[in-house]
């Protein structure tokens, strides 16, 4: 698909498609009311004979509108004007981009960006219709023998602003959208894997790819590696696996001599629970265990389109946790590369082992910060559902980062307390702590788990058991927490070159 943005009268453009917003009851976006005069009131008579209330979620289309360019008008209902949100906002791009993709035409140009949604200004609007484009139109059908086709699939968006002055601000937002989208793919299309494809040799070979594409560099630590290192509770996950385990380290280096900032991605490409085995109900859904992985990918690519000026450091545990005549068994006792000892209580409880290795193997990048993203309990789903990811940090203003870029990427995080108070439910009588914490805040005493092997870093943990895909009839990946981390790497961009330039001054 192409894209580009512009301004300039809905009635005088050469497109297949205008679309243009009404609200309820019955009244014209400013866009719609331009429309409306050229057409002499044609827009505003339909509205009047009841075709068209307004409602969210309802549309129509109209072909040869008098005194307008364009071969189709498409209206889209955007609810009560008062009521016009983020929600609201979202909800009618996608409607339209559905609706655009089944009309004849190749292209479409958008007056749906020029809306005013409380407290976002253009380049949000913009950045959001970039993203909810591509989200709407995202199929994976690679494995099946016959493509769902789209008669004449849409070719060219074209995104209106109200003011050329708003071009160039639109223009640079619209390039990080479409980056971000494209991070977002790929971490869709890496979840949606099965797991006989997408093993931790296939997400190495990727990590490579993504490597050569961008001139990144990139290490794929195999198992001897990893022995020498001393990473024992990782490899005490792949035990019980045919598949060789690999620990893959990417380096976007855009920052020169800044320290790092460090993103860790689980990546189970398939977690049965081991000895500890899952019931079978949904144990398919299990192939989503290494989304915090393909998150990490993602957000990498994003971060290599948009040129960020940060070094960033991509790190990937991956593995299969699987049952076998070498699995680990509950009550054994393991040697984590940090030293300190771990009961495995259950074999399920597999995510903390293989990140705490990868913690503790980060402090030789002495990291600015350190952010890891897993689908690592369940208990986080029942707390929060599949609305926001669980947010847990050793740091306040690091929390307080990603926080507020969720929220700007509207891909939401909600903290949760790392208290002292939960780490007494991880004593064990015969090693250094156990690896579950009892059924009481079970997304907590995971994050406590992890505590301990994050102490020297600034440190913060996204659960996103219950976010990184959906399930039942619309089951696949979504690609978060792409946009959140994408948002969070570029303040951090922004923000070092405003200080740099408070330096200078
Ligand atoms: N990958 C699962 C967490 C999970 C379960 C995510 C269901 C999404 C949906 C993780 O490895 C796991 O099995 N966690 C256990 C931990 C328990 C044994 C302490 C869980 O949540 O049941
Ligand atoms: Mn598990
Ligand atoms: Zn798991």
């Amino acid at each position: 698909m192409e894209f580009s943005i512009k301004s300039g009268s809905p009635e005088k453009q050469r497109t297949a498609c205008v679309v243009l917003g009404v609200f309820e009851p019955r009244k014209l976006s400013a866009a719609a009311e331009i429309v409306d005069a050229a057409a002499d009131q044609y827009l505003s008579d339909i509205l009047r004979r009841g075709d068209m209330e307004g409602k969210s979620g309802s549309s129509l289309l109209l072909h040869g509108v008098p005194g307008v360019e364009a071969d189709r008008v498409l209206l889209i209902g955007l609810g009560k004007e008062r009521e016009f949100r983020e929600k609201e906002y979202r909800a009618a791009l996608s409607k339209a981009v559905r609706q655009l993709n089944e009309t004849g035409g190749f292209d479409g140009t958008i007056y749906l960006t020029e809306l005013p949604v409380k407290k976002r200004d253009v380049a949000w609007r913009v950045r959001q219709a970039a993203m909810i484009v591509q989200d709407t139109l995202y199929r994976f059908d690679r494995l099946k023998s016959k493509k769902d086709e789209v008669r004449r699939p849409l070719r060219k968006l074209t995104f209106c602003v109200n003011r050329r002055s708003e071009l160039a601000l639109a223009e640079d937002a619209l390039a990080q959208g479409l980056a971000i989208a494209n991070g977002v793919e790929i971490a869709k299309d890496l979840g949606n894997l099965p797991g006989n494809i997408c093993t931790p040799g296939y997400l190495a070979d990727q990590a490579r790819q993504l490597a050569k594409d961008h001139g990144m560099a990139v290490d794929v630590l195999d198992r001897a590696d990893m022995e020498k290192l001393g990473m024992n509770t990782l490899l005490s996950v792949a035990r019980g696996s045919h598949e060789p385990p690999k620990f893959i380290v990417l380096h976007h280096a855009g920052g020169g001599s800044a320290k790092p900032i460090v993103l860790i991605g689980k990546g189970i490409t398939f977690d049965s629970g081991g000895i500890s085995l899952k019931p079978g109900p949904e144990m398919d859904e299990m192939k989503y265990d290494m989304c915090g992985a393909a998150s990490v990918l993602g957000t990498l690519k994003a971060a290599a389109l948009m040129k960020l000026p940060l070094n960033i450091i991509g790190v990937i545990p991956t593995t299969e946790n699987m049952p076998g005549g070498s699995a680990t068994k509950p009550g054994d006792v393991i040697t984590s590369m940090s030293g300190q000892t771990v009961e495995i209580l259950n074999t399920d409880a597999e995510g903390r082992l293989i990140l705490c290795d990868a913690l503790t193997y980060v402090e030789r990048f002495d990291p600015e910060c350190v952010v890891d993203i897993a689908t690592l309990t369940g208990a986080c789903v029942i707390a929060l559902g599949h609305v926001t990811s669980g947010l847990l940090a050793n740091n306040d203003s690091i929390a307080r980062e990603l926080l507020d870029a969720g929220h700007e990427a509207h891909d939401r995080a909600w903290q949760l307390p790392l208290w002292d108070d939960y780490q007494e439910q991880l004593k064990s009588n015969f090693a250094d702590m156990a690896n579950i914490g009892g059924r009481p805040a079970g997304t907590i005493t995971a994050a406590c788990f992890l505590a301990r092997f994050a102490e020297k870093l600034t440190w913060a943990h996204l659960d996103i058991a219950g976010t990184a895909w959906r399930s039942g009839k619309e089951k696949g990946a979504t690609g978060r927490p792409v946009p959140l981390l994408s948002h969070f790497l570029i303040e951090r961009a922004r923000n070092n070159k405003a200080g740099a330039k408070r330096r200078h001054a």
